[in-house]
């Protein structure tokens, strides 16, 4: 999958998105304000669904922004240079999207008080919907099968790099009070939860009618079928036509792909990662 990547310490990114000296600059000269509310994922963990629930969080469940202004721009990627320039100069509290591993992003985040949510995901689920992803994504080498992508996903040869240095790097926040954990799976298990706790932990209070729209507009059928959520932008430059961000969204796909001999290696891989991290952190055992 690396063919077509700039590396960064180690790790591959997108050379197209990510010019030679751009990730240096976002961790050394990005600037992150008190305000700013901070979305970090490993990517398909179901980044853009939290994106789509926390803007509409901010509106108060009116659906007007998220229905008229791309996702992408309402909570721009800071290490992707055209994100990078929509933030930079942007006045007011910011959402701020990202997928940067902790010990790339940018180091004024860690003496603010910036509010962090990270999402997680059954990295078994994460690699399926990668697979089928990056199969019709135009930039980075496709992988030829889910066998190929499997062997490039476990030894952490994927953009963004391993899962697992990504999970462990953030979960190292975990006791900071402006750190958040949230998984793709409680929110799919028990969405109005879910954004009841995101809503307190923003401060945000809303009306039970205001909290039913959030979720009726950021629901998996409602993102399917709003233009500036549903990746149709990004079809052309970015995407295959066949290509869709919003695929399936349910938890535990990976039993209708994995072989037997995959779930095993999965398992035995996950159990050497991830054993001494708590357990309860990860909600799809
Ligand atoms: P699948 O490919 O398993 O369907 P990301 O936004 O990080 O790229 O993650 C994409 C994954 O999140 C996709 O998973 C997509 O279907 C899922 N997703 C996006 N919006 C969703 C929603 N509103 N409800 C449930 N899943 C959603």
């Amino acid at each position: 999958m690396t063919g077509e990547c700039v590396w960064f310490e180690g790790i591959p990114f997108p050379s197209r998105e990510f010019p030679s000296g751009h990730l240096r600059e976002v961790q050394e000269n990005f600037l992150i304000k008190d305000e700013d509310v901070l979305l970090l994922t490993y990517p398909k963990s179901g980044t853009n669904w939290l994106m789509e629930t926390v803007c509409l969080i901010h509106s108060k469940g009116d659906p007007k922004w998220i229905q008229s202004v791309p996702i992408g721009e309402r909570s721009p990627w800071v290490e992707a240079f055209r994100g990078y320039n929509l933030l930079k100069d942007k006045e007011g509290p910011r959402f701020i999207t990202s997928h940067l591993p902790v010990q790339l992003f940018p180091r004024s985040f860690f003496k603010s008080k910036a509010k962090m949510i990270y999402l997680i995901r059954n990295p078994r689920d994460v690699l399926v919907s990668g697979y089928f992803f990056w199969r019709s994504a135009k930039l980075v080498k496709k992988p030829q099968s889910l066998e190929q992508y499997f062997e490039w996903f476990v030894q952490g040869n994927v953009v963004f790099g391993s899962w697992f240095d990504h999970t462990r790097g953030w979960m190292s926040m975990r006791d900071k009070e402006n750190f958040l954990i949230l998984s793709y799976e409680e929110m799919k298990w028990d969405t109005r939860s879910t954004v009841e706790k995101i809503c307190q932990f923003l401060g945000k209070k809303l009306e039970p009618e205001e909290l039913n729209s959030v979720l009726r507009n950021s629901s998996f059928q409602a993102m399917k079928e709003n233009n500036m959520s549903n990746s149709s932008l990004l079809k052309g430059q970015y995407l295959e036509e066949n290509g869709e961000l919003l695929r399936k969204g349910v938890t535990g796909d990976w039993k209708n792909y994995f072989t037997v001999a995959q779930a095993e290696t999965f398992d035995k891989l996950f159990q050497e990662k991830m054993a001494d991290l708590p357990q309860d952190l990860f909600p799809w055992k």
